[in-house]
C-alpha cells in the first residue's frame, strides 16, 4: 500500500510562507506514488487549551477531526513559524489538543505514534525558523513520542526565497527539500 501523507503549516495568515513551504513539499510528494492531504489549520479552528473546558465538554470537535486526520496518515510533514525562538500558539495549541484527544480504549498520543513526522520552516529572518524547529522537534519527540526524521528543511530570507511558481530558488535548498520529502516517504512506507 503507497503511505498516505499528511502536509499543514503552522500559520494560517494570508501569504504565509509556511503555507508555501507546505504546499510545495505537498507538490513534491504528489510526484511520487504517496497519496497526499494538504490540510489548512483554518479549517480545524479550536479554542486556547483550557482545563476546565476540557473537564466540562472534552476537547474540541475540530481537535477530534484532526486526530482522527493525523491518523489516518502513514507519515506528516509540517511546516512551522517561528514566534519568538519558538513554535507558533496556533500549532503548539493543536498539538496540545490532539494530545489530549483519545477514541475508545487506544493508548494515549495515538496521534503521534505508529507515523513518521518531518518538519521544516519558513521565515524572513536569517534563522530561517530553525529555532522553532529545534523546539517543534523536542514537542513531538519528548512530549508525544513521535519519531521525527532528522532531516528537514529551513527556508530563511523567505520573502526572496520563492520564485513566481512557488518553487524554492536556491538550488541546493530545493535539493534538500525533496530529499527531506524522500526520506520521510521511506520512513512513512515502514508504517503503511
Ligand atoms: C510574535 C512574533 C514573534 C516572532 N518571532 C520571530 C522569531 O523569533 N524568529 C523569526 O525568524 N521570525 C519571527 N517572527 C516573524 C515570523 O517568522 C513571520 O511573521 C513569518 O512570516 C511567520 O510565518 P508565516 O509567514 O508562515 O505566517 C515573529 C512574528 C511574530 C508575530
Amino acid at each position: 500500500m503507497p503511505p498516505r501523507i499528511l502536509v499543514f503549516a503552522g500559520s494560517i495568515r494570508t501569504g504565509s510562507y509556511n503555507a508555501r513551504l507546505a504546499a510545495l513539499v505537498a507538490k513534491e510528494l504528489a510526484r511520487t506514488e504517496v497519496e497526499v492531504s494538504l490540510i489548512s489549520l483554518q479549517d480545524y479552528s479550536m479554542p486556547l487549551y483550557d482545563g476546565d473546558r476540557e473537564g466540562a465538554s472534552g476537547p474540541p470537535e475540530a481537535a477530534v477531526k484532526l486526530k482522527r486526520m493525523l491518523c489516518a496518515h502513514h507519515g506528516v510533514f509540517i511546516a512551522s513559524p517561528e514566534y519568538n525562538a519558538s513554535v507558533a500558539p496556533l500549532l503548539k495549541n493543536a498539538i496540545d489538543w490532539v494530545s489530549r484527544v483519545r477514541d475508545g480504549k487506544e493508548p494515549p498520543l495515538a496521534a503521534y505514534r505508529n507515523r513518521a513526522f518531518a518538519l521544516g520552516a519558513a521565515s524572513d529572518g536569517s534563522y530561517g525558523g530553525m529555532r522553532s524547529l529545534m523546539a517543534l522537534r523536542q514537542i513531538l519527540e519528548l512530549g508525544c513520542g513521535a519519531l521525527v526524521i532528522p532531516e528537514q528543511i529551513s527556508v530563511r530570507g523567505a520573502a526572496q526565497a520563492f520564485d513566481d511558481r512557488d518553487d524554492i530558488k536556491d538550488p541546493q535548498l530545493a535539493g534538500l527539500l525533496r530529499t527531506t520529502a524522500q526520506r520521510l516517504i521511506e520512513v512513512a512506507r515502514h508504517f503503511a
